[in-house]
């Protein structure tokens, strides 16, 4: 047991949880962070920046939040954007502003690690221009585009990489220093734009100097060392959420390179882009969906591009909440699930939408994989090219007819609900904690 948490008041509870998408994506962290915030204090996002789109629903109401930690509508709690997170300013500010005018509370509860990296509109100038080039280029036998949100997600992490050229949002409290900064970046950025065939005048560093850090005195009472201020709440004994976007399967080391994003999306991320160290998560939370989704470009196994997958798409609405772009569907590739779930150190498992399975005759579980050479794998492949050459193979399990969407408790469900979640309990090696049946916070099944 840690210090932190032999300080805590209550030994007993839950103390510090992860909750990390097990798929390539929109699996519903949105909801169950929302439902988890609760019963601790702070809740962190650790990676990402605005790809993501996480969906809380609470009545009639609908919130997507891109930025915002899920815990924002609790106004008690504390929601940290750590440094792992690329902050695009603008972004920040409409969602600040959307929130407050639907009456969250969006002040002192809201803190920026000062570290945290800028996306500038340069990086999304860039972002979809790369894109656009790739996609031209494409062949039979190479398209290299990613089919990526256009965030400017992969040039804002490149310039934290290249260093020089990057900027954090300490940085936008200097207005005469980031005018420097910005004119040295933006005559190199100019080029660059062109090089990809982006006709446009070149860059106006000043103009840019002015907007962005007005953009930071707007957000400067929201600025800190969200480091030191994490470090005083696991000393406190209070609890931390850690929020992760995107997805396992989108991990920039463990993913199915090179179709995915480019910050640590799985739980690994959680130490570099906090500065908690990973030993005080107690308890990891995979969220799945019971089927499997993705968007944008890369590889597969278990899509369905037919009726099957377009009855999911219309059942489960899966069209994108940050591009709104058609996603893919298909069925539960387990041993996607199974290897993510290693990776990420799950301690129990969500299944989520289990009710836009309802209807199937049959429902398929990919527990094995055929790769080229004839040979069977229960083992997931983290490369785009050697994945795209496996063939999935399946357990055939009956559906059921019955709506869902207003069952309490496990039990309730139809008796061949009950035996997919038991197969998928038995074929991950990790039990099933919360079944969701429906976007609202009352449509869950919780099972401790
Ligand atoms: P996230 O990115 O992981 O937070 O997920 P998204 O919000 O992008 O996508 C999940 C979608 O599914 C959202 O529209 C949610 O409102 C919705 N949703 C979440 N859980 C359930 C569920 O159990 N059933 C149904 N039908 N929809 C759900
Ligand atoms: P949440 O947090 C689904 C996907 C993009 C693209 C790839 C790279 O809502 O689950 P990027 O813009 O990051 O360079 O795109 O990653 N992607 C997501 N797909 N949900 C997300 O976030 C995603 N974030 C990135 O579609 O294929
Ligand atoms: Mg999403």
């Amino acid at each position: 047991m840690t210090d932190d948490r032999a300080a805590s008041p209550d030994n007993n509870a839950r103390h510090h949880t992860a909750v990390v998408g097990l798929q390539w994506g929109d699996e519903g962290k949105g909801k169950i962070v929302d439902l988890l915030t609760g019963r601790h204090d702070v809740i962190v996002r650790y990676n990402g920046g605005a790809n993501a789109g996480h969906t809380i629903v609470v009545g009639d109401q609908r919130y997507a939040l891109h930025l915002i930690p899920s815990g924002i509508l609790y106004p008690d709690k504390v929601c940290v954007i750590g440094n792992g997170v690329v902050v695009d300013p603008e972004v920040l500010i409409e969602e600040i502003e959307t929130l407050r005018a639907r009456g969250v509370e969006v002040g002192a509860n809201l803190r920026i690690s000062d570290r945290a990296h800028v996306v500038m509109p340069y990086h999304k100038v860039h972002d979809a221009a790369l894109e656009a080039v790739l996609a031209s280029k494409a062949s039979d036998d190479a398209d290299l585009s990613i089919g990526t949100t256009k965030r400017g997600i992969g040039p804002a992490y490149a310039d934290k990489v290249h260093r020089s050229t990057a900027l954090r949002m300490g940085d936008l409290s200097d207005e005469t220093r980031l005018r420097s900064k910005l004119r040295v970046i933006c005559s190199i950025r100019s080029v660059e734009l062109a090089a990809l065939g982006v006709q446009a005048p070149p860059l106006d560093p000043d103009a840019l100097a002015k907007q962005y850090a007005a953009f930071g005195r707007t957000l400067l009472p929201h600025i800190t060392d969200t480091t030191y201020l994490l470090h005083d709440c696991l000393r406190e004994g209070r609890s931390i959420l850690f929020e992760g976007a995107n997805a396992c399967l989108l991990d920039i080391d463990h993913g199915t390179y090179p179709y995915v994003t480019s910050s640590n999306s799985s739980v690994l991320g959680v130490p570099a882009g906090t500065g908690v160290p990973g030993r005080n998560i107690d308890y990891v939370l995979g969220i799945m969906k019971a089927y499997t989704t993705r968007v944008g470009e890369g590889p597969f196994p278990t899509e369905q591009d037919n009726a099957i997958g377009e009855r999911i798409r219309e059942r489960g609405h899966e069209y994108g909440t940050t591009t709104n772009r058609p996603r893919r569907c298909g069925w539960l590739d387990l041993v996607a699930v199974r290897y993510s779930a290693m990776i990420c150190g799950t301690t129990s498992l969500a299944c989520m939408l289990l009710d836009v399975l309802s209807g199937f005759d049959e429902l398929k579980l990919c527990t094995h994989y055929r790769l080229k050479d004839g040979s069977i794998s229960d083992r997931f492949i983290p490369d785009a090219h050697r994945l795209s050459q496996i063939e999935a193979i399946y357990e055939t399990l009956p559906g059921w007819s019955e709506e869902i969407d207003d069952a309490t408790d496990r039990a309730s469900l139809p008796a061949n609900a009950q035996s997919y979640l038991k197969r998928i309990e038995e074929i991950v090696g990790v039990p099933i904690e919360i079944v969701s049946v429906g976007p609202e916070r009352t449509q869950t099944v919780v099972e401790v």
